[in-house]
């Protein structure tokens, strides 16, 4: 049967069918045809406890019997309101939660916020929005403003607003002449330069702790945290988008504390329902929401909002999840099974088509070049995601590459057993698939 469905970054040529999944058990995948695949990406990045989990399928069918959606406009839900309470509880700093249904969209309420916030209290010379090079915050048009990656978006380029980037340290590409120590200074610098220049940026926005769809960058330590205080003294928000890198994936339920940072707003989504309902949330500070409060024809209140904003099956089974972590004491469990990466460090290092590997918490980047030491990249015909998508399947793994890096962002509660598993075929899956790429 021809199928109607177009995939997301795919280039559809290249796939004659795509495997059905039916079912999902534990951190396993099955195809229709029985095949099973071990889930290396945590089902882009948002599986916290494996699939059908038991408890959270009973938080969605148990809310569901009593109201599965009534709207965030005029009206609230029980669900929404314990879950907002819940999040400002572990987000210290934090004061008003917004609700919406993705990543992409949390970061356009984000960057909404914190452009109006400057309106609303009168000063509107700060119109200006300030990142990193090489960031990611989702697909629509003010989240690829923001975070800018050339081979993703740059047919929209002209369409796109523009921002100030600031380029990120890269430990594996430090630039000749320069040891790690002073590029990370060099970086700081250029924001400090360019704030005292000309105040004119309402908002630095940027992944908190590392920026993942953009390579595996991991921040080295207090690069996130000076940047804070250079917002602080400059008098610019700060904007951290937690959505791929909080609830746990990095080793810490809440990345900005880890780096001693405080945001005026932060994003959640991907594991906030445990990768159950698609979900996410903004957060501000109070600062902030009561800049938008006033008079109704003072017009200062926030013009956004989707239809299911706050949905009660989702929030349900986010509350659920949220529970689960403290019950299951799942930040510590995941320190430790996140040590079982380290094993296998050296053994993929020494793979021929390896020239880093970075890593940190349940998230490993490992990438792929041609020479080792030139650092130069692989440019295969086929897209390097196809190749290791077939070869991971052979072994029984589900991999999605991005460009020249293989991730590994396995469901937080995997085993020690699994994870394993997981490195072992990832090693066999890069040694079949290097014929193929060089
Ligand atoms: C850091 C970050 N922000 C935002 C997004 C966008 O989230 P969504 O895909 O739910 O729109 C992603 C998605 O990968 C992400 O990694």
């Amino acid at each position: 049967m021809k199928s109607s469905v177009w995939h997301p970054n795919t280039q559809m040529s290249e796939w004659s069918s795509f495997d059905k999944i039916i079912k999902g058990k534990g951190m396993w995948l099955i195809d229709s045809k029985g095949n099973k695949m071990l889930d290396g990406v945590a089902s882009m990045w948002c599986n916290v406890w494996g699939h059908s989990n038991l408890e959270l399928v009973r938080a969605i069918t148990t809310q569901s019997k009593k109201l599965q959606h009534s709207p965030m406009f005029n009206l609230t839900n029980e669900p929404a309101e314990k879950l907002a309470n819940s999040l400002l509880k572990i987000s210290p700093q934090m004061y008003k939660v917004f609700y919406s249904d993705n990543g992409s969209s949390a970061m356009e309420i984000a960057i909404k916020i914190s452009l109006q916030y400057w309106q609303n209290i009168g000063e509107k010379k700060k119109t200006e929005i300030a990142t990193l090079e090489n960031g990611y915050h989702g697909d629509t048009f003010g989240a690829m403003s923001v975070g800018y990656v050339p081979e993703f978006f740059g047919k929209f380029k002209k369409q796109l607003f523009s921002t100030i980037r600031f380029p990120v340290p890269n430990r594996y590409r430090v630039p000749k002449g320069m040891n790690f120590s002073d590029y990370q200074n060099d970086c700081i610098d250029k924001i400090e330069k360019r704030f005292s220049k000309n105040n004119n940026i309402a908002a630095f926005v940027m992944e908190s702790g590392a920026q993942v769809a953009g390579g595996v960058i991991i921040y080295p330590k207090g690069f996130q945290n000076k940047i804070n205080r250079l917002c602080k003294k400059y008098d610019v928000l700060f904007v951290l988008d937690e959505i791929a890198t909080g609830f746990g994936r990095l080793g810490s339920m809440v990345q900005y504390t880890e780096q001693k940072s405080v945001p005026d707003i932060v994003a959640y989504g991907k594991m906030l329902t445990g990768g159950y309902l698609t979900m996410a949330a903004t957060l501000t500070n109070k600062k902030i929401y009561n800049s938008f409060l006033g008079e109704f024809n003072d017009w200062r209140h926030l013009f956004h909002g989707h239809t299911y904003t706050g949905n009660p099956l989702a929030a349900a089974v986010a509350n659920e999840n949220l529970k689960m972590y403290q019950k299951k004491n799942l930040i510590k469990k995941i320190q430790k099974t996140s040590k079982i990466f380290e094993e296998f460090y050296q053994e993929i290092s020494e793979l021929d088509i390896v020239g880093d590997i970075r890593h940190k918490g349940m998230l490993m980047g490992i990438e792929l070049v041609k020479n080792k030491i030139k650092k130069s990249p692989i440019h295969p015909k086929k897209s390097i995601n196809k190749i290791f998508f077939d070869e991971g399947k052979k072994q029984g793994i589900y991999l999605r590459t991005l460009g020249n890096i293989v991730m590994l962002v396995p469901p937080l509660a995997i085993s020690e057993k699994e994870l394993r598993l997981l490195l072992k075929r990832t090693i066999s899956t890069i040694k079949a698939a290097k014929s193929q790429l060089v």
